[in-house]
């Protein structure tokens, strides 16, 4: 089930826990749909940050707000007010330094090409010469447990393959920060948590920063450094919690325990109702 260990680096040389300055920012975002009386407040005053390394949960009820919140933060959307900061710049675009896992794999793959062809994609973008895209490549399926499914299509994998592809993809992209929109809310619940452990692992290991947005509140606390809870109607920021338990994590001793237990009583009331 262990991923392959990453080679030496300077990342690797930085300990997991360390974060470093603060890299994406929302600076009392605020948006609304509609116009005249259809106008409808959907987020508001949302400010917060995350800090380069650092793994940061979004939770919330269904309709809160989650994907457009990301989409904003992606620049994929425009706010009604308020600003999103990228390593200090103001984020009007989407950035090639931000990837985007979402929650619908199959849909975000292209069917006719391989694994090993969908994570090209990411390199062509970057422009990366072909020659170098095996090289490339060969890492990235064996860290993500790929490596014997590179010449398969999409249709051929179960969902958490697939799901491993996609983020395969993102990472191929070099990103430094990956916006995650419930990346595992659609595999079993066991799928899920191996996926959980291997993701949690290599976004540590390679220093990866991280924004993952879930409806399911123990996943966010098992995942994250921080927790971001929202309420909803509008969606605004209820709470946000440090979330202190030794990593790596581990599916029964980290949900047994007793701060777990704290932080899911804490959050449960912002998502009860
Ligand atoms: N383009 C749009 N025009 C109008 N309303 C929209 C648009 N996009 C989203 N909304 C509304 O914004 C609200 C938040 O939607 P969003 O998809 O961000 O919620 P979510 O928290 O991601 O929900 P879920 O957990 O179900 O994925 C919803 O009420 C939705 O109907
Ligand atoms: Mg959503």
């Amino acid at each position: 089930m262990a991923l392959a260990p990453s080679g030496p680096s300077d990342r690797a040389r930085t300990p997991p826990d360390a974060r470093g300055g603060q890299l994406l920012a929302a600076h009392a975002v605020s948006l609304a749909f509609g116009a005249g009386a259809e106008r409808r407040a959907i987020l508001r005053d949302l400010s917060f940050a995350v800090a380069e390394r650092e793994f940061v949960c979004i939770v919330g009820p269904s309709g809160c707000g989650k994907t457009t919140l990301l989409r904003m933060l992606a620049g994929l959307l425009p706010g009604s007010a308020g600003a999103v900061e990228f390593d200090g710049a103001p984020v009007r675009a989407p950035q090639p330094d931000i990837a985007i896992v979402f929650q619908d794999y199959g849909r975000a793959l292209l069917p006719w090409r391989t694994v090993a062809g969908n994570v090209a994609l990411a390199l062509e973008a970057r422009r990366v010469a072909r020659r170098d895209h095996a090289a490339r490549i060969a890492p990235l399926l064996a860290k993500l447990r790929l490596a014997e499914h590179a010449e398969k299509f999409p249709a051929q994998l179960s969902g958490g393959m697939q799901q491993r592809v996609q983020i395969a993809r993102c990472l191929a992209q070099e990103p430094r920060m990956l916006l995650m929109d419930e990346p595992f809310g659609a595999l079993d619940a066991i799928t899920r948590q191996t996926l959980q452990d291997e993701f949690a692992r290599l976004a540590k290991e390679e220093h990866r920063t991280v924004l993952f947005v879930t409806h399911d509140l123990e996943e966010a606390i098992y995942l994250g450094d921080r927790v971001i809870a929202l309420a909803a109607n509008p969606g605004r920021i209820a709470d946000i919690l440090e979330v202190d338990l030794p990593r790596p994590r581990d599916q029964l001793a980290t949900r047994e325990n007793p701060r777990f237990l704290q932080y899911r009583h804490r959050l449960f009331r912002h998502l009860a109702h």
